[in-house]
């Protein structure tokens, strides 16, 4: 059985890991992986290759950045041609990605089967540019591996036969709980003096929030007043740093630093007092720590980290962060469980679908 696995942007990195890890132990599966270049920067990408211990990529497509469309369209073309050469019976897509839209487009296109792991996640905001990401991949692939029980509802809302879906339970999860001793041994070693203390881990990247001079200038001056009361670890996408840049705003009392590897994140983010974040995969993990998380979204595609998790969905309201921070200050901050199945297996559960 030969298996592709199509990866691109920096939260594909610790999905496809166990995934692949689980099907190294089946005889019968050949593996590829294919890097189609979306982030290149080593701190975006190389870093978590070695830390997550993913075989170098056997394709590099080097597409860059670039607009929507460009950037779909070059994966796309430059996809196509190793699909035809290498046939492989299956390829797997995550998450919801540019990568991920655009690799399942040629696979549909050329009758290649797809397999897409983390579907059926809805925040239904269509514009979001993942939220198109996911609902058009999820048209196309012919099996989805669900996270969590929403997933199969929102998918079989949408016409999706249900003998498609399997529900795995969240494989970058996986990537967690393998990781977090490690993460935290080296956390306890390595860091600075100033990491010791209470902090707010704070990541913002969403272009709703980032691409908007006056709303980005409105959230950073929220996260200095936050900074009055604990110290705010900001390690910034290099798109916010520019916006940041661009806008010709400061952000001197928060320490903004370089987007940081798997590790020593995953290590800090075990041990902050609570996470400020518009990520999605931040949401899921801070629910597995039971670390409080406070997004700055409207809305989530992972609605149980809030109805089972420790997350609160803050949307940019600067009076609802101050309120919630004062609770999580005061040791009231909202206590979770861990959903089901989110339990270090996802990766063995996939494996077990595809090659038994
Ligand atoms: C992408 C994903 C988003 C995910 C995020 C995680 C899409 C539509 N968006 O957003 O879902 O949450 O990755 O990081 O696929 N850049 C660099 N170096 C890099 C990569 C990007 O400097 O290695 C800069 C470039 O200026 C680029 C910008 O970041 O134009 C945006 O990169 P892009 O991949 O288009 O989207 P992300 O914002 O990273």
């Amino acid at each position: 059985m030969n298996v592709f696995h199509i990866v691109g942007a920096r939260p594909n990195f610790m999905k496809v890991a166990p995934v692949m890890s689980a099907l190294k132990t089946r005889k019968h599966v050949v593996q590829s992986l294919i890097h189609t270049g979306q982030h290149y920067d080593a701190n975006m990408s190389d870093v978590f290759f070695e830390e997550l211990g993913i075989p170098a990529p056997d394709v590099n497509l080097a597409v860059g950045s670039g607009s929507h469309a460009r950037q779909t369209a070059e994966i796309m073309s430059r996809l196509e041609p190793v699909l035809l050469d290498g046939k492989p019976d299956i390829v797997l897509v995550y998450g919801d990605v540019n990568s991920t839209v655009a690799a399942a487009l040629v696979c549909a296109k050329l009758g290649v089967r797809v397999g897409h792991v983390e579907a059926g996640l809805r925040s239904f905001d269509r514009t979001m540019p993942e939220e198109i990401n996911r609902l058009v991949t999820d048209q196309l692939a012919d099996l989805l591996f669900t996270p969590s029980e929403d997933g199969d509802v929102n998918l079989q809302k949408e016409g999706i036969p249900a003998d498609r879906i399997f529900r795995v339970g969240n494989v970058m999860i996986d990537s967690l709980v393998k990781l977090l001793p490690v993460a935290q041994r080296q956390n306890r070693n390595g860091l600075p003096e100033r990491y010791t203390e209470r902090y707010a881990l704070v990541t913002l990247h969403r272009p709703a929030n980032v691409d908007d001079g006056v709303i980005l200038k409105r959230i950073l001056q929220s996260l200095l007043e936050v900074s009055q009361d604990l110290s705010v670890i900001f390690p910034a996408h290099p798109r916010t740093r520019q916006r940041i840049a661009d806008f010709g705003l400061h952000a001197d009392q928060l320490q903004v630093l370089d987007p940081l590897p798997y590790l020593e994140f995953l290590g800090m983010q075990s041990r902050a007092t609570v996470v400020i974040t518009d990520s999605g995969g931040i949401q899921e993990e801070a629910t597995y720590l039971g670390v409080p998380c406070l997004t700055l979204r409207e809305n989530t595609e992972r609605p149980i980290t809030v109805s089972l998790g420790t997350n609160v969905l803050v949307g940019r309201d600067p009076d609802k962060l101050r309120s919630e921070l004062s609770r999580v200050l005061a040791g009231k901050g909202k206590k979770g469980t861990i959903p089901p199945l989110w339990d270090g297996h996802a990766g063995e559960r996939i494996a077990a679908l595809l090659a038994g």
